[in-house]
């Protein structure tokens, strides 16, 4: 029995996905926005395996790329699970130690419970396999875990193949093993697709490894939730919302404050600190970073955002990537800022855009004013100093400087440089007809 065996991992992903109805192969689909395959290969990359080697198929050039850097093997003929592993093993030609084999659409499967499955391999010499096992209400689609009464396992019997009483069998393979890596070569070789799929399972293992008095262990896994199979489109958007879940979750337990859980979906990266209240009916697209005691007010949408400490964000406020927003800053209701650094206590209460700007600390940028970034070929930049006040409807076309302390008129379409403290109106000097309003009316209601 050894506890610090070499470890290495094989993650099959080959397969095309047929049920999932879609050109892309399965295990690219995505969770949270991240491609399942990576939900794996992140979380076997906690246990710093020797080896990781994933199983593509022919042409599967985006998934070779996700995977990277690990290496990956081609499985040419896509003939089941078993042939599967099969292609992995000139890979680990010389290799000593456990191979972890896992399914490249479980995306789910935590870390703990890996170290759970690797275990129970090792637990005796005699144990040549072990198999990850859950117990399902209900268990249809899944290979069934055929145990005796001392609870060692004897066969793993496929949906299509097996008989209405062996499909009463609640405990299923989640489809993960541990395999003793000496042994696993001459039991491959005895594999056959002499079944319904006329496929290579490697379900058949456990029966294989019986003929030479070798042992298969089972390991339930605690939570049957996180080694839930994806194999239709549906499964996909239910594991979504158990991913919503599990990151609501995580979020309310360090502190974060939810209004409304439900309403509020995280990208997989996303990092919020503690303190943070988040109102009902908020995105977070790719790489949004928000600090402490921040406010997030209803229905705003994020994407490469990174907000600082106790800013007040929304209602209704859109930031885009690049938008980099200082502390105890104030961004009203329909604002939208890209590319941008919005310097400490500066406020940008409402109906503004703010692209491709440098904005200090303490400037007050009033309700419908903009940057004009775009000439309709380049985008151009816009650096407004500390304290400088950009009044109502203030249109700053890029490229154009606001000196700190100036303050800009409002209505003004400002295309020059403003040095430090001064005013910069641009406006028609106002026509005063005194009578006209009057005598006008008159006339229409003669009329
Ligand atoms: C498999 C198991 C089943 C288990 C279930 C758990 C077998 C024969 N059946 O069934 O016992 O309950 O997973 O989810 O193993 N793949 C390849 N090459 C292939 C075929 C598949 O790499 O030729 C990969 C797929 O990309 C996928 C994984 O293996 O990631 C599982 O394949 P899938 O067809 O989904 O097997 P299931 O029918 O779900
Ligand atoms: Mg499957």
């Amino acid at each position: 029995m050894s506890t610090n065996n070499p470890l290495a991992v094989v993650i099959l992903a080959a397969g095309k996905g047929t049920r999932m109805k879609s050109d892309k192969p399965k295990v690219m689909h995505e969770l949270m926005g991240l491609p399942m395959v990576n939900w794996v290969l992140r979380s076997v990359e906690q246990l710093s395996p020797e080896r990781v080697i994933v199983v593509i198929g022919e042409g599967m050039d985006d998934l070779r790329a996700a995977v990277k850097p690990h290496e990956s093997v081609v499985q040419l003929s896509q003939d089941g699970t078993g042939s599967a592993i099969k292609c992995a093993m000139p890979a680990l030609q010389g290799f000593e130690g456990d191979v972890l084999v896992l399914l490249g659409d479980t995306p789910l499967i935590s870390v703990e419970t890996m170290r759970g499955l690797i275990a129970a391999r090792r637990a005796s010499d005699n144990t040549g396999i072990s198999v990850l096992g859950m117990r399902l209400d209900n268990p249809t689609g899944y290979g069934r875990l055929l145990m005796d009464d001392s609870g060692m396992l004897n066969d793993i019997r496929e949906e299509k193949e097996a008989s209405a009483e062996e499909k009463l069998v609640d405990i299923v393979n989640s489809g993960a093993f541990c395999l003793n890596a000496a042994s696993v070569n001459g039991w491959l070789d005895k594999l056959s697709n002499d079944n319904a799929s006329g496929e290579y399972y490697i379900t058949d293992l456990p029966k294989i490894a019986a003929q030479e008095n070798i042992k298969t262990k089972v390991f339930i896994a605690t939570n049957s939730e996180e080694v839930m199979g994806c194999n239709t489109r549906l499964n996909l958007s239910d594991m979504e919302q158990l991913a919503q879940q599990n990151t609501r979750d995580k979020f309310i337990n360090s502190g974060v404050i939810l209004q409304d859980p439900s309403s509020v979906y995280f990208h997989h990266d996303t990092q919020i600190s503690s303190g943070t209240i988040i109102e009902p009916s908020v995105y977070f697209g790719a790489n949004v970073k928000v600090g402490a005691n921040v406010h997030i007010k209803a229905f705003c949408h994020f994407e490469g955002a990174d907000i600082g400490d106790n800013s007040v964000v929304g209602p209704f406020a859109r930031l885009r990537p690049g938008a980099d927003i200082g502390e105890e800053v104030r961004i009203g209701n329909f604002v939208e800022i890209k590319k941008s650094k919005i310097g400490n206590r500066s406020k940008i209460s409402h109906l503004g855009y703010v692209g491709d700007c440098t904005m200090g600390e303490d400037v007050n940028f009033s309700c419908g004013a903009i940057t004009v970034n775009y000439d309709g070929f380049d985008k151009h930049q816009t650096v407004i100093g500390n304290g400088a006040m950009v009044g109502s409807n203030v249109n700053l076309v890029a490229p154009v400087t606001i000196e700190k302390g100036a303050f800009i008129a409002a209505g003004s379409t400002i295309t020059t440089d403003v040095p430090e403290d001064a005013l910069s109106v641009e406006r028609g000097r106002a026509k005063l007809l005194k009578g006209w309003a009057a005598k006008y009316r008159k006339e229409k209601q003669r009329s």
